[in-house]
Formats: structure tokens, sequence, C-alpha cells
């Protein structure tokens, strides 16, 4: 069911001489963008991004003009005249599909992944100084292990070549209030000298809270699971939704399950992932109507292919405000050994080799986030804030997830209360009349 529209304030571009300029590659729906614009220091001054219907949402967000600063394909010829002599920010969650586990893993030397190695080529092509001064990168996980470690090493030593300090962090969307668990690889780089990468995106570290066993559905904590992944353990997530998928690019909409504790078994509306990927509700709706997506169904995909918001917006923080990286920390540092990327890593001076880093996937507390204006939800406290009627998962979905699920042992050992409690309420389910 589609939630009723809500009042949505459209985001207001600060282009203040103060503002430092972004150039945004691979644009999607703006998540890197919107969090570095709400860190307060950054505007888009121009993007480019090839789906007609993620442009509409970026155009009208971020005030950019369709055909002069929101642009299309990064492979036309018109590309490298039209970046902007000077360059703060260049943003690129470049395509993950030729390096996430699902994809046909050609790697980077692949058709869409492999745009990175000619955006990287295009400004080598540019005069030193004409580069820009930070570059933030974004992709899939599985990029550290594709090809065993292929992917890593040619993008980190072009950027080494090309003049770059650099560090990269595998980051879980959770550590940053959003009750989504959605690990993805960064990657922030700037010039040698101009500044240092850890501390952006290493100094803060925190440790990832356990997650209680026992009775989690009797106290009220809101479940989510893939269906569709049969009894495989890898989509459960306790207070959470497993990372949201782009789905399939005929838009087939994947969206998770949740067991909820008082809505019983049902599935988020697309304004439900929208805020579980930190944007306002409705972000996407600009989409509708756009391009071939005439039933709107092409915003899950764009939802589930964008950046977790406050995940850039910490970044955004930490460029403004760097936090010194700790001395004791560079004594923990170890080489990297062969081919295996560690979770995190860096690279600050050209002469001396690349280290990996003790940093977990957890960079922030509670404290530190209520610090950064990043607020805390749980998985029930976000759904709370917006529609009070979901769609139940349907009658078959749940009929082929019970079969499996009571086949499995998944739960058996760490939480026999909680599978308890989803096979009550996936039979409670189908001995509801409604489809
Ligand atoms: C992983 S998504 C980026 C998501 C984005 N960071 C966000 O938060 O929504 C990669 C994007 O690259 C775009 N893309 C693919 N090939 C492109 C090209 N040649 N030029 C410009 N954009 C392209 C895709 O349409 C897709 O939206």
């Amino acid at each position: 069911m589609e939630v009723a529209a809500q009042p949505h304030l459209p985001f207001e571009p600060r282009p203040e001489t103060s503002s430092r300029n972004v150039v945004s590659l691979f644009a999607g729906i703006g998540g890197l963008e919107l969090g570095l614009h709400r860190s307060g220091l950054y505007h888009t001054e121009v993007a480019w991004e090839l789906m007609p219907e993620a442009r509409a949402c970026i155009s009208q967000h971020f005030g950019l003009k369709e055909g002069s600063d929101a642009l299309a394909d990064v492979t036309d010829s018109s590309f490298a005249g039209r970046l902007p002599e000077r360059i703060s920010l260049l943003t690129a969650g470049f395509p993950c599909q030729d390096l996430s586990q699902a994809g046909k893993t050609a790697g980077i030397s692949g058709a869409r992944s492999g745009l990175i190695l000619h955006v990287l080529d295009t400004l080598a092509a540019r005069p030193a100084a004409n580069r820009p001064d930070w570059l933030l990168l974004e992709n899939v996980a599985f990029m550290r292990h594709i090809g065993g470690g292929e992917a890593m090493r040619i993008v980190l030593s072009r950027l080494t070549e090309l003049g770059y300090a650099w560090a990269y962090r595998q980051l879980d969307t959770q550590s940053f209030g959003l009750p989504q668990r959605r690990k993805r690889i960064y990657f922030v780089a700037c010039k040698f000298g101009h500044g240092d990468p850890r501390a952006v995106l290493l100094s803060d570290d925190a440790k990832r809270p356990t997650v209680p066993s026992g009775p989690g559905w009797k106290n009220g904590v809101a479940c989510g699971f893939y269906w569709t992944e049969g009894n495989r353990g890898v989509g459960w997530g306790y207070d959470c939704v497993p990372a949201l998928k782009g789905g399939s690019t005929v838009q087939i909409p994947s969206p998770p399950a949740i067991l909820h504790p008082t809505e019983g078994l049902v599935t988020p509306t697309i304004e439900d992932a929208e805020a579980l990927q930190g944007f306002d509700r409705g972000w996407t709706r600009p989409a509708i109507g756009q391009g071939d997506d005439r039933n709107g169904r092409m915003r899950w995909y764009l939802v589930g292919n964008a950046v977790s918001v406050p995940v850039s917006q910490w970044v955004g923080a930490r460029l403004a405000k760097p936090v010194t990286y700790p001395e004791a920390r560079i004594g923990r540092a170890r080489p990297i050994e062969g081919d295996r990327w560690p979770t995190a890593a860096w690279r600050v001076e050209p002469d001396v080799a690349a280290v990996a880093s003790p940093e977990c996937d957890w960079p922030l507390d509670v404290q530190t986030r209520d610090a950064l204006g990043l607020p805390t939800r749980s998985l029930t406290e976000l759904l709370a804030e917006g529609t009070s009627s979901r769609p139940m998962l349907s009658r078959r979905a749940t009929a082929g997830f019970l079969t499996r699920f009571e086949r499995s042992s998944l739960l058996a050992k760490t939480d026999t209360e909680l599978r308890e409690a989803l096979i009550e309420a996936l039979e409670g389910r189908l001995a509801m009349d409604s489809e």
C-alpha cells in the first residue's frame, strides 16, 4: 500500500561562497551528496547520472538543471570538458554489478564497474592542480575479495599514481543510527600533503554492540529477513532489516519481510525503504512517470542501490572537522598480506607501502552519533514514523518460507524463542483469509 503524501521539505542547496563544490559521478538519487549537504559544508555543482528517473530526483532536490548541471553519461565525449576547473570533492559510488557476489563478476575490467577507471584516466589527463582536492568513492564490500583483490589493487594503485593519499574502510550503516545492516566499502583520498584521509575515515572507532540473546520478540523488537533466501542465515536482522537490494533490472522489487511486534508479518513500503536509507520519506517521488517507469517500481531499484545518507553526513562532518588519527593506532598497523585486503587500510605517503589498519566496521557509538546530530532509531521507531497499515507478507510467500524454515535449524541454537515466535506468526498469517 502506498503511503499518503506527507509534507516533505525539498532540500535547499547552499551555494554560498564558503560552501565547497562537489562533482558527483554515478549520482543515483544522491545518497552521498545529500549527506554531504546535510553536513553543511558542501553543495553539488554538477552531477552525472545515466538513469532519467534518478536524475529527476537529484535535479529536483539539489536544484540542478537538466542538460547543464544534471548530465547523463560519463563516457560522453563532453565529460572531461564539462568538469569544473576547481573541484573540492569528487564523489563516485560507481556501478557495482561487476564486483558484487550476486553479479556476473567480470571484476574491475567489467563494462560497468570498470567505468571508475575511465574516470581516473580522465583525472590523470588533467594537470595535477586541477585534480579534485578530495575523492569519496563507494562500492560493495565484496570488492575486497573479487578476483583475488584485483579491483582493490588496481583502483588503489591508480590513486597513488595520481598523487593521492588514501584510506578505505568497510562500514555498516547500522553504526550510523539506521536499523539496516548494510556493509559497504568507502574510500577517502586527498592530494598528498593536502590533508589526512585517516582523520576523516578511520579516527572514529567504536565497538559493535552484542545482539541480546533470548526473548527478542517478546521485548517488542522487530526483526527483518529475506523470505526469498530460504533457510540460509544471511538475511536475518535483529532490530534491523538486512541490506536493502536494488532488485532486478526489470524492476521487480524485493523488499525484506519484517516480523513486527504489533503488526505481525509485514513488508516495508517504499517510503519505509527511503527512511531505512536515511532519506526523507518521499525522496524518490520525482522518479514516478520518468523514463520507462510508469508504476513507480523503479523507486525500489534506486533506493536499494543508494548510499545510506548518514554515512556520508559523517564523512562530511569529518572533512569539515577532522579528528587527528591516534598515534597508538599507527603502531597497530600491519603489512597487507598478499591479496588479502583487510576491513580497513591506508597509504598516506607515496614512498611508504599501504598498511592494514585495526578499525572495525562500526565507527560510531550512540554518544558520538548524538554529538554529530545523527539520530538513533530502532526498527519499530523508524516504522512508526510511516504508515500504520503496511502490506502483509503474501500467503504464497509465507507458505513457501514456512516450509523451508521448518526444515532448517535456523535460530534453533541462538534464539529458540524467536524461532517459535516466527513459526507462530507464519502459521497465524496462513490462517488469515486475505491474500
Ligand atoms: C551504485 S549506483 C550509485 C548510487 C548513488 N550513490 C546513490 O546514492 O543513489 C551507480 C549509478 O551509476 C549510474 N551509471 C551507470 N553507468 C553510468 C554512466 N555511464 N554514466 C553515468 N552514470 C552511470 C547508474 O545508473 C547508477 O545509478
